[in-house]
């Protein structure tokens, strides 16, 4: 009798806990990703993380849910907490938009389920709206729907100021920000699993190497953007590239003193862009040039870039593409995990630094099992690469006591 009541004592207390444990889950409210100043914030406390890329989900979600569910269950057990990936496949085979305005809604769907299953990961997305290249249609079929419209097109750079194209262009962004989720019920713009949306995928322009057509742009389209959506927060997409408002700038840390068309500082001004991105591919853009020279390059793009967005612009930074293909000269799995290593402490060190206004990086690109169609050398497979695994997972506990940390301190 005694032992019974003490059983189900402990059983009734278990039972309490349970509903408890399942109360405080239910009632937290889901916070929107905000940003104060220099730092992304969650809730008041400053917002940092470790992230990847994985731009295929919505279309492989079309086919096969499974794939991006083993997907996400492998990144949330990494401790990722961000995925940056592509709300947008213009034209093509299976597409989400087919023609201008007219949608895909099994594809749709596929976008959806991500969002959906995404939340039940507590991974936040990052959306971009399109492509700057050719790959899932891009600048490069809006400008030839224009052009079958009877638009007079010179160059896939009319993408940035024909007025049909850029109709054409606020039209998808309305179309996939009102979108109600199937499955969620809540419009995109209402849904804080959404991190922020990202204008386009690397903007560049050939026509203008300024920047300020492209920024005539950014700003007429951020402005569009944040009056359908003023929850979310907003960026442009950029890899880092200076332009002309900085002459020095471009000499001293374009790799080669390239311009590609945009201005990193001008665009970023604009009010309606919350928060800075660089992306860097060392091995592509230093070709021939020794690890020593890369290595500089990479912590003076951190630097610079990290410079001018707390000191010139007062935004937070994101690291938004990395990562080392396995085509690199002298690759082992050893040489990725050091560079990996490499990146991570430094985003560490500056989160640490500035208090969070480095908030996190995205690595280019990891994915669950079965995904062998979508390899591009820079694949991290987070079941099968366990020492790469393990330094992403270190870097997302990392990132975690840090913001845990820093939040403490903040109240
Ligand atoms: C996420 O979880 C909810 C509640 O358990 C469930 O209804 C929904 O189907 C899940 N989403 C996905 C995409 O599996
Ligand atoms: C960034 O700022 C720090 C501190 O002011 C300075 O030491 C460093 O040289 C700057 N980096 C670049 C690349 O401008």
């Amino acid at each position: 009798m005694a032992s019974f009541v003490v059983g189900l004592r402990r059983f009734l207390g278990a039972l309490a806990l349970l509903l408890l444990a399942h109360q405080a889950a239910a009632a937290e409210p889901p916070a929107f990703v905000g940003r104060s100043g220099s730092k992304l914030v969650v809730n008041g406390s400053p917002f940092l993380f470790n992230g990847f890329n994985a731009y295929w989900l919505m279309n492989v979600a079309s086919e096969d849910q499974a794939k991006v569910s083993k997907t996400l269950s492998d990144a949330a057990a990494a401790g990722l907490t961000v995925c940056r990936t592509w709300a947008f496949n213009d034209g093509g085979n299976p597409s989400l938009q087919s023609s201008p305005g007219v949608y895909n809604e099994k594809m749709f769907q596929g976008l959806d389920f991500v969002v959906s299953e995404a939340k039940n990961h507590s991974i936040r997305l990052i959306l971009s709206l399109v492509n700057n290249f050719k790959d899932y249609g891009g600048r490069s079929q809006y400008v030839q729907w224009a052009r079958d419209a009877g638009e007079s097109i010179q160059t896939d750079d009319d993408f940035y100021t024909n007025a049909k194209v850029k109709q054409y262009y606020k039209n998808h962004v309305q179309k996939v920000l009102t979108r109600v989720n199937t499955i969620t019920k809540v419009a995109y713009k209402d849904d804080p699993t959404i991190l922020s949306w990202e204008l386009m995928n690397e903007p560049r322009c050939e026509v203008d190497y300024s920047g300020q057509t492209v920024t005539a742009w950014v700003k007429e389209m951020a402005a569009y953007t944040k009056s359908i959506d003023s929850k979310h927060l907003l960026q442009v997409g950029f890899e880092g590239f200076y332009g002309n408002s900085t002459p020095d700038k471009i000499k001293l840390y374009n790799p080669n003193g390239y311009q590609l068309g945009t201005d990193f500082i001008t665009s970023n001004q604009v009010n309606e862009i919350d928060y800075t991105t660089i992306h860097a591919y060392p091995d592509i853009w230093l070709q021939g040039q020794s690890e020593e020279a890369r290595k500089t390059f990479l912590q003076q793009w951190f630097s610079s870039h990290w410079n001018d967005s707390v000191k010139v612009l007062g935004k937070p930074l994101v690291f938004a593409e990395f990562g080392k293909s396995k085509t690199a000269p002298g690759y082992s799995q050893k040489v990725r995990d050091d560079f990996f290593s490499y990146v991570y402490d430094v985003i560490y060190s500056d989160a640490e630094t500035s208090g969070g206004s480095f908030s996190g990086g995205l690595v280019w690109q990891v994915m669950g099992d079965g995904m062998e169609s979508y390899y591009d050398g820079y694949e991290v497979v987070l079941s099968q690469d366990s020492t790469t695994t393990a330094v992403i997972k270190k870097q997302s506990d990392a990132m975690a006591a840090l913001e845990k940390r820093l939040s403490g301190s903040h109240h």
